[in-house]
């Protein structure tokens, strides 16, 4: 499988190439269009052994009939999960600052037949969600391309119902995927941005061999 890395490089190729007009470059400073050559990475089975999906959706603590809002959801990899997650009475609300991922995910969703998910096109500083909508919001792979984010997730903390949740997932500094060391966030850093927001920070012990979790809550 080609690496996350490999593919940062060839995705700032792509931007270089870019000729539609569209959502200013993330504060990583790319873009991701061209979302079925992401989905070969994004969406590779071999992904499972170290992603672990279901680690990371243990980690939400859904109940059937929740909303969760999947922030930077790209190609869909975590809808198929989340939706089965919150069942026929919840909502994925599948939220991408890209076009073309939206473009893809809203098809995807439809062939999938993911009846309980909507696909959503938003700014890069802001999720557009309603004030106490979502029980939970999950941010993989996503956190260190976003500006400014202690505002950033005083956002997530006004979207999120009290006592609802955030959980990022990113990947360590150690991590043999991922963005460049210069671009990859520590474990604290997210939880000072996190607690900025008002939201009340753990990073419990994330039992992925790449990745770190911070998981925030609206008092
Ligand atoms: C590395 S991909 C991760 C995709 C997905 N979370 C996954 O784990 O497969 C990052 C995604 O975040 C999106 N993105 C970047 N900045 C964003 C922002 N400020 N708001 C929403 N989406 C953003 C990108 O367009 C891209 O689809």
């Amino acid at each position: 499988m080609r690496t996350f890395l490999l593919s940062l490089s060839f995705c700032a190729t792509l931007a270089a190439c870019a000729s539609t007009p569209a959502p200013e470059p993330t504060a990583y400073g790319h873009r991701f269009e061209h979302a079925e050559q992401w989905a070969e990475e994004f969406d590779d089975p071999s992904r499972d052994a170290w992603q672990k999906p279901e680690v990371v959706v243990a980690a939400l603590q859904i109940a059937p009939g929740m909303t969760v809002a999947d922030i930077g959801a790209g190609t869909g990899y975590f809808e198929p999960h989340l939706s089965r997650a919150v069942g026929p009475n919840g909502r994925v609300v599948a939220l991408d600052v890209e076009p073309d991922m939206v473009r893809y995910l809203t098809e995807r969703a439809a062939r999938e037949q993911l009846a309980n998910v909507d696909v959503r096109q938003v700014a890069g500083d802001d999720p557009e969600l309603p004030a106490a909508s979502v029980d939970r919001i999950l941010i993989v792979d996503t956190w260190h391309h976003i500006a400014n984010r202690a505002a950033y997730a005083g956002r997530l903390a006004a979207a999120l119902k009290p006592g609802g949740k955030v959980v990022v997932v990113d990947f360590r500094r150690d991590a043999t995927r991922g963005p460049p060391a210069a671009h990859r966030i520590p474990p604290e850093e997210v939880a000072r941005e996190l607690s900025a927001g008002g939201l009340a920070v753990r990073v419990p012990d994330a039992g992925l061999p790449e990745q770190y979790i911070v998981e925030g809550t609206r008092p």
